[in-house]
């Protein structure tokens, strides 16, 4: 295994304290990160916001570019958001949707974004469809392909949900969007950090990511890439004068890049720990990461499935880093907060955050536990122990 895991751990300083499977709630932050938002956050105390920002000019642009590297796409299609759901927000709101317009979705969509089609069919009169799952409980690509016609505008999916441990296939959405030229929307916000993205092989239009899960950046830090070609067909929903300049007492312009999806008052001790985050998962290679992620999560679902008790209730033909499972009889919660007892972090994924996909299978609530490369064999066993102990 490449990944130097004792290393990773010396380099997390909660991982002495707890046992973390909560990667895809938030991941522990490791020390580089962490350090970069500190000393932001004292230089400020010592010289002043801005004048602190002013001196950090060119680190700030440095956020952009490791972006840009990290998601094989151009500095000025980059925008950095306040988290993933309103970096998706700031993409689709910007949609010139029409009555008529359909909007394409699968199973495993995010809540946030379906109240949003929701608010939006209300207002514009768009249809909003789910396309089924195949049978491996992914989106069918086949079903896809058979709903395209030209009232299309969209095609959003998530690409990691919030429950179910699979990974949608977004390439092959990506290459039916591109075929018959539609919008296509991915929420990558559990993806980004855990697995290599790239945005121009998966042929997705916009993309939206968080700091704190998988990418182990500070809270309240997100991201949104937005093809470039795209940039002057989108209005977005808000401007404010770091969006736009105001050139004349009636007249306006609006950024030409990405970031006219960003506003002006931000955090940039946080925005500086995201950059060095997106910085440290690249020097670690995601390709490595997704490996050892892989690796973790197969021998917890393996052990999982051992236990008298517990059904793991993954979804897909590709599976990743997050683990859902049930303990028969037992309330979610109560599982979690006895966890919590032991120094033990999961959580639990109620229905309400991916209704489409836990109505259907009839389940209220799930127990998730979420791995990273950091975690270890022994927290695996560990971790199983305490579950049978409970089961
Ligand atoms: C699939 C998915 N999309 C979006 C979000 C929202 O991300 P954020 O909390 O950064 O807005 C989450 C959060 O759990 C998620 O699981």
């Amino acid at each position: 295994m490449p990944i130097n895991v004792k290393k990773a751990r010396d380099e997390t300083p909660g991982a002495t304290n707890v046992l973390h499977f909560n990667n895809a709630g938030a991941s522990l932050m490791p020390t580089p990160v962490l350090k970069k938002v500190m000393n932001h956050l004292r230089l400020e105390s010592e010289i002043g916001g801005y004048e602190a920002a002013d001196k950090c000019a060119e680190a700030i642009e440095n956020v952009y570019k490791s972006i840009s590297k990290l998601l094989n796409c151009n500095t000025k299609e980059v925008a950095v958001i306040e988290n993933a759901t309103r970096a998706w927000d700031m993409a689709f709101y910007s949609i010139p949707f029409q009555k008529g317009d359909r909007i394409l979705t699968a199973q495993a969509e995010y809540a946030s974004n379906y109240i949003s089609y929701l608010q939006v069919s209300k207002r514009t009169g768009v249809e909003v469809e789910v396309v089924p799952n195949d049978e491996c409980g992914q989106i069918s690509i086949e079903v896809l392909e058979k709903a395209i016609d030209k009232h299309v505008k969209l095609i959003a999916i998530t690409h990691v949900p919030t429950n179910g441990g699979l990974v949608n296939p977004a390439k092959k959405v990506g290459e039916i969007a591109k075929a018959r030229n539609i919008l296509y929307l991915l929420d990558a916000c559990q993806s980004v950090g855990q697995m290599p993205i790239d945005v121009q092989e998966i042929g997705c239009d916009m993309l939206s990511a968080t700091g704190r899960k998988y990418l182990r950046g500070p809270r309240g830090t997100g991201f949104l890439y937005v093809r470039e070609n795209l940039l002057n067909l989108l209005e977005t929903p808000f401007l404010d004068l770091h969006a736009a300049r105001w050139t004349s007492i009636n007249k306006y312009e609006i950024r030409p890049d990405a970031r006219r999806f960003e506003n002006w008052e931000c955090n940039i001790a946080a925005k500086l720990g995201l950059g060095r985050a997106v910085e440290y998962a690249m020097e670690w290679k995601l390709d490595h990461i997704y490996a050892r992620i892989q690796h973790l999560a197969a021998d917890l679902r393996k052990k999982l499935k051992n236990i008298k008790n517990v059904t793991v209730m993954d979804l897909g033909k590709e599976q990743c880093g997050i683990i859902t499972f049930m303990i028969t009889g037992q309330d979610p919660v109560t599982t979690q907060r006895s966890l919590h007892e032991k120094k033990i972090n999961i959580s639990v994924s109620i229905a309400e955050y991916s209704r489409l996909d836990m109505d259907a299978r009839g389940i209220d609530a799930l127990l998730r536990a979420s791995v990273h490369y950091y975690n270890t064999e022994e927290e695996v066993e560990r971790f199983c122990e305490a579950i049978e102990i409970l089961s």
